[in-house]
């Protein structure tokens, strides 16, 4: 066992001549060399993320130690690592903690590893993408198949699922299979056909520019299958935008417009005879690093504005410069769905849509549902058998005596 060298001392720089293995007490963390690379951990978060049995619900992987609990004054009695075993604590409240270099590793949130495991995708360029493809068959019956599926789902944002029969409510069987369907208001399953008496201007035959479905909710659906049972119309082809690759050409092009766009609260709302949805938020929403998490964009179901009269023109200049890349055409995707085909959006991204058609050419009907995003990425964590975390260390083991 390596014992701890150093005490009390300043956070050491990072050095590739480290030796392997070697441990540095610090006043508040500590910086341990492990796999060719220094890292450095607090005491309060080793601390908080111990593994002792006292501290854990083993059956379950939950916190037993309830966290602010933790005085700030937490730090090692004694300390030392073994390139077998890990990084073994004795902490000054009496606690026996070991922390495998597995677990060390895989939890180190240096910035590295932070950004390796943030959720990466791919912004379709100018041109848009061929909409990845998959086969029913292999989508339910694979789990290859079904992996594939949500890589493509995470990544663009959007698939098609060829081959899905043509019968009522299969869409909602296919939700069931990859996760779960997010009720709203209006029908589980939604159906978009021809209806002079709609309550959407989905039901007429007119274009339907791009857009995000249900802003009028605070958390949107974040995942919509549209399957087409029948699509044998003139026209109608089916329009999908990258809104996250607009809104980073916006960004790139208007920085201002863009903050307008994060800062300004815009009211949606969709009601039926019975139902009613409405919630006001800015169109983008940002995540912690600073990148779109949230796009909302429904120009039809839009309502007054209800800001500062100062705010009222920075508004407008800046959607009307977002709607002319949404208009542009490009970041666009173009396609005539077929009869059996699903197409999957991640609506808090991909924005769809569809071209004019002639409702006297051919039948043309299809149900949608909606799901969230959280589901499928959850989905595929499981495929890949990383939804379990990864214990510090063995459960019930005994630190009397080591
Ligand atoms: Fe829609």
């Amino acid at each position: 066992m390596t014992e701890a060298t150093g005490l009390g001392g300043a956070r050491t720089a990072p050095s590739s001549s480290a030796p392997e293995g070697q441990l540095t007490l610090g006043e508040r963390s500590l910086s341990l060399v492990l796999a060719g690379r220094q890292r450095h951990f607090h005491y309060v978060w080793l601390r908080d993320n111990s593994w002792a049995e006292s501290d854990r619900v083993f059956q379950s992987s939950e916190r037993k130690l309830f966290t602010p609990a933790i005085p700030a004054t937490v730090a090692p009695a004694e300390a030392a690592f073994d390139p077998q075993e890990g990084l073994e604590v004795r902490w000054n409240d009496g606690q026996r903690s070991r922390y495998s270099p597995g677990w060390l590793r895989k939890y180190d949130y240096s910035e590295a590893p932070r950004s390796g495991r943030r959720h990466g995708v791919t912004l379709w360029g100018e041109e848009g993408i061929d909409v990845p493809r998959f086969s029913h068959a292999d989508v339910v019956n694979t789990a290859e198949g079904e992996l594939a599926y949500l890589d493509a789902v995470a990544e663009y944002g959007a698939a098609v699922v060829t081959g899905v029969p043509s019968v009522e409510h299969e869409v909602e069987r296919f939700a069931e299979t990859v996760g779960h369907v997010r009720e709203v208001a209006f029908e589980r399953v939604h159906n978009v056909r021809h209806d002079p008496a709609g309550y959407n201007v989905a039901h007429t035959p007119g274009e339907l520019k791009p857009h995000t479905d249900l802003p009028s909710y605070n958390w949107p659906p974040s995942i919509q299958l549209l399957h087409f049972l029948t699509n044998q119309t003139t026209g109608g082809e089916s329009t999908l935008v990258d809104g996250w690759a607009a809104l980073a050409e916006l960004r790139a092009q208007a920085p201002a417009h863009f903050a307008t766009l994060c800062r300004v609260p815009v009211p949606y709302q969709l009601f039926s005879q019975d139902e009613d949805t409405w919630a006001e938020n800015p169109m983008i929403q940002l995540d912690t690093d600073g990148n779109v998490k949230v796009f909302r964009f429904s120009n039809q179901l839009a309502q007054p504005l209800s800001i500062p009269f100062d705010e009222v023109e920075a508004f407008y200049d800046a959607y009307r410069q977002l709607g002319g890349i949404i208009d542009s055409g490009r970041h666009r995707a173009t396609f005539k769905s077929a009869d059996g085909d699903l197409v999957t959006v991640h609506s808090h991204r991909v924005l769809h849509g569809r071209l004019p058609y002639d409702p006297a050419s051919g039948a043309r009907h299809l149900q949608d549902v909606y799901m969230e995003f959280d589901d499928l990425l959850a989905r595929r964590r499981v495929l890949r058998g990383e939804h379990k975390p990864l214990a510090a260390q063995p459960a019930g083991e005994t630190r009397e005596g080591r």
